[in-house]
């Protein structure tokens, strides 16, 4: 038998899902009248359109494991373009490895979970996620696009929110990534922070910048991030999570109520929220710890929230759909949180500036 190239396993690529061309309504609305996850998804659905009809309440998303290599990118450039989503926080994998991967020009390719042989993948430099395949050389050019764009900042802590503003604004340079989730929120003024920045593609490009610039260089300000998002929390007052499976960024937007509440500010808990995920809740872990419970930490209120229990690339079409064909969101304008970060930023510099120019 002839030897297997590289080119024998990446031949069909994953398409993303284009939630405008299926119109789910009357699918979702008649599952309320239906048992388990079916009922749930339907509220969930449901809780998000309200988020949606609020007009002055602002949509943080939530996004874990690996969403955008599955088909999902086109959701949540939908989602921005149509002010569907005010502030994204996301792991890093989405946003680095999956949606500036494929902002290069890359691809993800359709692969096999049962009868892959994972040491002939390794030979050939293909990466396996689950039915999915990357060509592990081209991630490598992602590491490196994320060292050139360290080079060329002003050596200095970066939230990585600033950060991704500077990819986006890299890739409106290169006439690259029009259709990617950086570029839509660059341009649309949707924040998205990564709390795990270096846990990614990213990190491999931060080792190399910092080891070539030992004493002045580019950083990652988690703190930073954490700051800027409760600034947001505190700026709308009212506010709705949307929680693609779980992980850090779960954690990370619902503890901005108690960080407010430390700087003084007296702002309600987050008024909506839905989870899709499969963790279980048995482990006593962050992903599967349901909303009940974060209300007993004062930061979801429990009035209008639903845990989803499904894979995710199923019930996101379904309920982000149901939304889209629903449209609330026609009556919503963008809220540009980018801007009023920047502005924030602008605000302490001066005062940083005033302070230093009396002592
Ligand atoms: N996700 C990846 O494959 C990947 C790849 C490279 C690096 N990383 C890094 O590893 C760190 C942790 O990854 P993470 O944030 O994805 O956390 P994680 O892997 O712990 O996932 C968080 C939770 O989401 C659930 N989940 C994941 N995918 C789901 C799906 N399709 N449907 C429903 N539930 C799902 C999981 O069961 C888990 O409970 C991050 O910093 C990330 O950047 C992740």
């Amino acid at each position: 038998m002839a030897k297997l190239k590289q080119k024998d396993f990446l031949k069909e690529t994953i398409k993303h899902i284009d939630i405008k061309k299926h119109n789910v309504v009357k699918l979702v609305d008649d599952m309320a009248d239906m048992a388990y996850t079916s009922r749930d998804l339907n509220r969930a659905a449901n809780i998000y359109n309200s988020m949606l009809k609020e007009k002055d309440c602002c949509v943080f998303l939530t996004i874990a494991g690996s969403l955008v290599s599955a088909g999902l990118k086109k959701v949540l450039v939908d989602m921005i373009q149509n002010n569907m989503v005010d502030a994204i926080i996301s792991n890093g994998a989405n946003i680095v490895d999956q949606d500036f991967f494929e902002a290069l020009g890359y691809k993800h390719y359709k692969g096999d979970q049962h009868f892959a042989d994972d040491n002939l993948l390794r030979d050939l430099h293909i990466d396996r996620i689950y039915d999915t395949y990357i060509n592990e050389d081209e991630l490598k050019v992602c590491d490196e696009s994320v060292h050139k764009i360290c080079n060329m900042l002003e050596p200095r802590p970066y939230s990585s929110r600033e950060f991704i503003y500077e990819m986006g604004k890299w890739l409106e340079k290169q006439k690259k990534g029009k259709d990617s989730i950086i570029y839509n929120a660059y341009k649309k003024g949707v924040p998205i922070f990564v709390p795990a920045f270096s846990d990614c593609s990213a990190g491999f490009g931060f080792v190399a910048h910092q080891t070539e610039n030992p004493v002045h260089h580019v950083s990652i300000d988690s703190a930073k991030d954490f700051l800027e998002l409760t600034k947001i929390k505190m700026a709308a007052k009212e506010s709705g999570l949307m929680m693609f499976c779980g992980g850090v960024p779960k954690n990370f937007v619902q503890d901005t109520v108690v960080a407010a509440e430390i700087l003084g500010a007296d702002i309600p808990m987050h008024k909506y929220a839905v989870q899709i995920t499969v963790a279980d809740v048995r482990d006593g872990a962050l992903s599967g710890s349901t909303l009940k419970e974060a209300s007993s930490w004062g930061k979801v209120s429990t009035s209008q929230e639903q845990m989803v229990y499904s894979e995710a690339t199923l019930a996101i079409p379904l309920i982000i759909g149901y939304g889209y064909h629903k449209k609330s969101w026609k009556n919503r304008k963008a809220h540009n949180y980018q801007k009023f970060l920047q502005e924030e930023d602008r605000k302490a510099k001066t005062a940083k500036t005033k302070k230093c120019s009396c002592c």
